[in-house]
């Protein structure tokens, strides 16, 4: 269940989302016979005519061929990030369709802007109380104006034939624990990059574990200016797993550009890796948290950010192994500790030199 912490988290960014959000969708604006959600108000339309409402069904989005048999249509392609959000041990496959003959421009190399018409789905699984992998839900954004985006998770009907839309989100979905996200949330975690997109950026797509990577985009021309090579993150192996894993679980919040990490409580408190500009760890983001005091001292809990070689005093490390809802990172999308990354990020603390 979600936390009295996390709702108040999710009003505080809904009163934020001012320009660039559609207006929450409740139930009755479900149209039923025309299979279709309400549009933003300020969505734009991709080539003149009217903006493309939001599908009531994922087999009317753009995603699948034959959603009976998975097959995809053509122009979508699967994609992997390098690094993973941790959502409670669920499995995710993500698809991608770039509209034909347009071009992300890369001019920042670590903020690009994506095509209008851009479509990206999220497919999440995960084990019921048996064991048994349940396909839960797939999320859809797709680009409607710039810094624009509508966004919605679809649940899949028992039978797989087909899923429908939920802009509510749905608790302990199809026999879980897996919390759907509403709309609201989504923007939560994804409005605070300008374009919006977490996980299909340079450093992520820096890659060869298959899929479309950086180098495909490059040899096809979907970059505009293209890099001359890919994003390594710098530092040993167990300087790139921490970093890796704080990018993309804390940067989406913890970044230059959100309100959040520059206010008077997360002061420059930023996880974000801007790959282009960057070759060694302390010129990261990351590493001006150590040594650097915590905005949010309570009595009993670590005294700094990051404590160079001292996990137990360093927040980030303590944040991340609990769950009391007043005080677990990150704050949305997750009821149990990733061991793996806690490990990865105490082995980095650790390896510091004080
Ligand atoms: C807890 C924060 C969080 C919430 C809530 C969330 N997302 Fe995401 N999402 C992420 C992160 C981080 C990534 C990139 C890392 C990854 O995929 O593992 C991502 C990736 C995606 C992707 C693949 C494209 C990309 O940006 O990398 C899609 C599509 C997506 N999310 C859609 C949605 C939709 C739609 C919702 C709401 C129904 C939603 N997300 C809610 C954090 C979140
Ligand atoms: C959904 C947005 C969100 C995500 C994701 C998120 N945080 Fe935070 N974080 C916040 C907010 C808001 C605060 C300030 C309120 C508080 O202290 O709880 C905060 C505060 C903190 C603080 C306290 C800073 C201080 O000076 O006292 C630390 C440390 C921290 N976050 C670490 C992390 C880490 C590590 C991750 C990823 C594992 C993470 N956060 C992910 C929103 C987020």
């Amino acid at each position: 269940m979600m936390s009295n912490r996390a709702r108040r988290w999710n009003l505080i960014l809904a009163a934020l989302c001012i320009t660039s959000c559609s207006t929450d969708a409740d139930p009755a604006t479900l149209s039923g016979d025309g299979g279709q959600l309400a549009v933003p108000a300020d969505a734009q339309p991709e080539s003149g005519g009217s903006p493309r409402a939001l599908e009531l069904l994922l087999s009317e989005t753009d995603l699948y061929a034959d959603i009976s048999i998975g097959k995809l249509a053509a122009g979508v392609q699967e994609f992997r990030p390098a690094y993973f959000l941790w959502t409670d041990s669920a499995t995710k496959r993500r698809f991608v369709r770039l509209p034909p003959g347009e071009s992300i421009d890369s001019s920042d190399m670590d903020y690009w802007r994506y095509p209008i018409g851009m479509t990206l789905w999220k497919e999440f699984s995960r084990e019921n109380s048996e064991g048994i992998s349940v396909r839960l839900e797939t999320r859809m954004m797709r680009k409607v104006a710039d810094g624009d985006w509508q966004m919605i998770a679809y649940v899949w009907r028992d039978d797989l034939s087909d899923a429908d839309a939920a802009p509510n989100g749905l608790s302990d979905a199809r026999g879980t624990q897996h919390e759907v996200p509403s709309e609201t949330d989504c923007r939560s975690c994804h409005r605070a990059i300008p374009d919006n997109v977490l996980g299909f950026t340079a450093i992520q797509l820096s890659h060869d574990y298959g899929g479309v990577d950086l180098q495909q985009l490059i040899d096809e021309g979907r970059l505009s200016p293209p890099p001359t090579q890919g994003f390594s993150l710098p530092g040993d192996p167990t300087a790139q797993l921490a970093l890796g894993y704080l990018h993309a679980n804390c940067g989406h919040c913890h970044n230059p550009l959100s309100p959040f990490s520059w206010d008077t409580v997360t002061d420059q408190l930023s996880f974000w890796l801007e790959t282009a500009s960057i070759s060694t760890v302390t010129e990261t983001s990351t590493f001006q948290s150590v040594g650097f005091r915590t905005q949010t001292a309570t009595a009993g809990l670590p005294p700094w950010r990051i404590a160079a070689g001292n996990a137990d005093d360093s927040s980030v490390v303590y944040r991340m192994a609990t769950r009391d809802p007043d005080l677990q990172m990150p704050q949305l999308g997750t009821e149990v500790v990733d061991t793996a990354g806690l490990a990865a990020v105490t082995a980095w603390v650790e390896s510091l030199q004080p």
